[in-house]
């Protein structure tokens, strides 16, 4: 028997089959970069991460005069930066202060126990506490994000303003200090009129939910200054439930340094980047002339159902404003970053196959995201697995849409890609936790899990993972 995760559009209220509305607030642009807040260590021993974080409803200012009630970690939305360095114990004791909701809180692509990383099946309720304690290993630095992953809630709890980034920094920095080290998180918003978040749609649950402005660090369009000849280091995260973010930086080159799971063997120089939901990548930008770079989206076509599908070229995410002031010489990137270990032949292979369902009947439309014929079951183990061996994993997309692919608890390298017969290999080497499978794609990925335990593996659009994309594989010792 096959389970499929309905839903019932007359017993969904506020749903409609239209178009996502359009927010008519206007969002101020060009406001000075902010920092992103910072999680304060409240330990005195060294080696050890010990914080607070509190989950609660709050407001934010999006649009002159409007106070928009969202949810945010400690107050703010993207949460609190996290910054950590490899070897060091983290002890983050989780408040849920969200009024009736449990929530979890998850590393998304951290290295920790099945039972650290705020698991669907871990809950915390409303109103109580949790402590997630994990060792973050050497070689583990990285950019790593944390969203909360309650069963049945996580997209609402994501776009409602919950995620934030988690960085773990090397012992030793390869890639000078001088670039600084700037974080900057992609959120979607959609804004009505009133000011208030609008429920999701139809639309929404069967795309994703893509909203009306795309914010980084929380700010529309913001204004960086610096003067010319400034190399910078970024790290872009992409912490939309849906938008597919294919970027570049008009007027500045970019070179890639590194990928979820830490730094690439060698740079790569882009001309354009595609960042999908829970990507993060890691690059160098050189501001080579006075003037203005502007990173801006290019079209990507992810693949759309029904009709409105949102316009994403040409939104200005982010000007750089390049005086006419040179900058300090600063020393030039390295040739080569750091080795990255080649895994060896996999023990075992197994295939994911991607299918959506949509039937109308009686009731009403019922729609499935799945994957090997099945919607996601709490209860259900999907794949068992045995710590420490090699595997392939086979993500097979029937579908029309893109669905970028996440697996809890490891990092893995992709092999290769297949599209119509035709196979291509990846541009480098690199550690990853989600990658994006397009439309009528099957993409070659090899991982091992080393902790035991149940992991999750899903669809990164928010809404897929909710309406059953998404599976258990557990890990046995
Ligand atoms: Cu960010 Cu289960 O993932
Ligand atoms: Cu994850
Ligand atoms: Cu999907």
């Amino acid at each position: 028997q096959r389970a499929t995760a309905q839903m019932k559009m007359d017993n969904m209220p506020g749903m409609d089959m239209g178009a996502a509305p359009q927010g008519a607030a206007v969002l101020p642009e060009g406001e000075a970069l902010r920092d992103l807040s910072r999680l304060a260590n409240e330990a005195d021993t060294p080696g050890l991460f010990k914080a607070k974080l509190t989950a609660e409803s709050t407001t934010a200012r999006f649009a002159e005069g409007l106070d928009t009630p969202i949810l945010g970690y400690n107050g703010t939305s993207p949460g609190p930066l996290i910054e950590a360095v490899e070897g060091d114990r983290v002890e983050i004791t989780f408040a849920n202060r969200i009024a009736d909701e449990a929530s979890t809180i998850h590393w998304h692509g951290m290295p920790v126990p099945a039972d650290q990383d705020g698991n669907p099946m871990d809950p915390v309720a409303a109103g109580t506490d949790r402590t997630y304690s994990f060792d973050l290993p050497e070689g583990s630095a990285g950019s790593y994000w944390y969203h909360p992953h309650p069963h049945g809630k996580t997209a609402e709890q994501v776009y409602r303003g919950l995620a934030g980034a988690f960085v773990v920094k090397p012992k030793a920095d390869p890639i000078p200090a001088a670039y600084g080290d700037t974080v900057l998180v992609f959120t979607d918003l959609r804004l009505a009129a009133d000011g208030t978040l609008p429920d999701s749609t139809m639309t929404d649950l069967m795309n994703g939910r893509v909203g009306d402005h795309v914010l980084v660090n929380g700010q529309k369009n913001p204004v960086l200054t610096v003067p010319f000849g400034t190399k910078r280091r970024f790290r872009f995260y992409n912490a939309t439930n849906a938008r597919f973010l294919r970027l570049s930086f008009d007027g500045a080159p970019m070179t890639i340094i590194g990928t979820d799971g830490g730094l690439l063997e060698a740079p790569v120089a882009a001309d354009d980047i595609l960042l999908s939901p829970a990507e993060r990548l890691e690059l160098i930008v050189s501001f080579e002339k006075p003037g203005t770079a502007t990173l801006s989206t290019l079209d990507y076509d992810r693949g759309w159902m029904g009709a409105g599908r949102p316009a994403d070229a040409g939104l200005a995410l982010f000007t750089v404003n390049v005086s006419e002031t040179p900058a300090e010489p600063a020393p030039p990137l390295p040739d080569r970053l750091r080795p990255i270990a080649q895994f060896g032949a996999p023990a075992v292979s197994r295939r994911f196959v991607f299918t959506e369902t949509m039937t109308m009947n009686a009731t009403g439309m019922e729609m499935g995201f799945l994957i090997n014929g099945a919607a996601f079951d709490i209860k259900r183990v999907d794949v068992v697995a045995k710590a420490g061996q090699v595997e392939l994993w086979e993500i097979v997309n029937k579908t029309d849409m893109d669905h970028p692919f996440h697996v809890h608890g490891t990092q893995f390298q992709v092999v290769e890609h297949e599209r119509g017969g035709e196979i291509s290999k990846p541009a480098y080497r690199a550690w990853k936790d989600t990658v994006n499978v397009a439309r009528g794609e099957t993409v070659r990925l090899l991982l091992r899990q080393d902790r035991p335990g149940p992991r999750m593996y899903h669809c990164h659009i928010l809404e897929h993972e909710q309406l059953g994309m998404m599976g258990i594989v557990d890990v046995q010792a």
